[in-house]
């Protein structure tokens, strides 16, 4: 059994954190902010520019740590609250690190590496996993995100699209509970944006737990079970798109939409 599908029955949160603060020197860029992700949801973190969504996503992602709060991985607590803030377990992070993927704007591929090197190198080297098994699981990913003829090119000589399906191909290769987009679809073209929405949904719909942060209304609208809006490092409205989108409360989240519709 996957642990997406413990937790799917045991309704468990894939990712939660509790109660978090974050601060650059005095400035507190993110304040007592609380967000899950159940197994099969998909999350939209919408704000403005400067709002904390990056950060945010680089707590989750562990390249960076909260100063407060509890944060958990399904049943692995990463931190607990101390006297003087979050303490981070070592041993729990190293296990949180498997249980997530995430796609980055510029996708971060290794530029010398094939494609198929790309996918294979962390479930083999990281994992420990068998490396004729995790290639023949890598072919099948190819034929998922339409690549089957580029698994021997490497990124330079493929567009920005492809690239950034060889950088989903690779984050499902780890088998994660949570996957995580950073600005999924600023670089694609309406095909593009198209076939994101459907492998986005079919990632959920397999039990896996997405957390995106955008600027794009339109695809959070579309996409999302639940849109999040972070305003100054705080998440003033949550909902479903038709609540939050459609019929804002939270006079900053009116104020956010009246300018993006600008
Ligand atoms: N390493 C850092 N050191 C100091 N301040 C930082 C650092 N990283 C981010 N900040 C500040 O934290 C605030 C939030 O930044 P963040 O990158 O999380 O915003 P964002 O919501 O992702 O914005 P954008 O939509 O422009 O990407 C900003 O005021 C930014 O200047
Ligand atoms: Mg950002």
């Amino acid at each position: 059994m996957t642990n997406s599908t413990i937790d799917a029955q045991t309704q468990q949160p894939a990712v939660c954190v509790n109660n978090a603060r974050k601060a650059f020197g005095d400035k507190v860029v993110l304040h007592d902010v609380s967000l899950s992700i159940m197994p099969g949801e998909v999350v939209s973190i919408i704000g403005p520019s400067g709002a904390g969504k990056s950060t945010m996503l680089r707590c989750l992602t562990l390249l960076d740590t909260y100063d407060k709060g509890e944060f958990s991985y399904g049943d692995i607590k990463v931190t607990t609250q101390g006297p003087h803030g979050a303490v981070y377990d070592k041993q729990a992070m190293k296990a949180a690190r498997m249980r997530f993927g995430i796609v980055f704007q510029n996708y971060n591929l290794f530029p010398h590496y094939t494609v198929m090197k790309n996918i294979c190198d962390a479930p083999v080297v990281v994992q420990g996993r068998d490396k004729a098994e995790v290639e023949a699981e890598a072919r099948e990913l190819l034929k998922r995100v339409d690549l089957t003829e580029h698994a021997d090119k490497v990124p330079c000589e493929l567009s920005g699209g492809q690239q950034q399906r060889v950088a989903i191909a690779r984050a499902l290769a780890m088998h994660p509970d949570v996957m995580y987009f950073d600005e999924a679809t600023s670089a694609l073209d309406p095909k593009l944006t198209a076939d994101m929405h459907r492998l986005i949904r079919e990632f959920a719909a397999s039990g896996m737990a997405v957390g995106i942060v955008t600027h794009e209304m339109g695809f959070a609208r579309e996409v999302s079970d639940r849109v999040c809006f972070l305003i100054d490092g705080t998440i003033v409205e949550e909902g479903t798109p038709e609540e939050v989108i459609e019929h804002p409360k939270d006079p900053r989240t009116k104020a956010f939409l009246a300018h993006a519709q600008d």
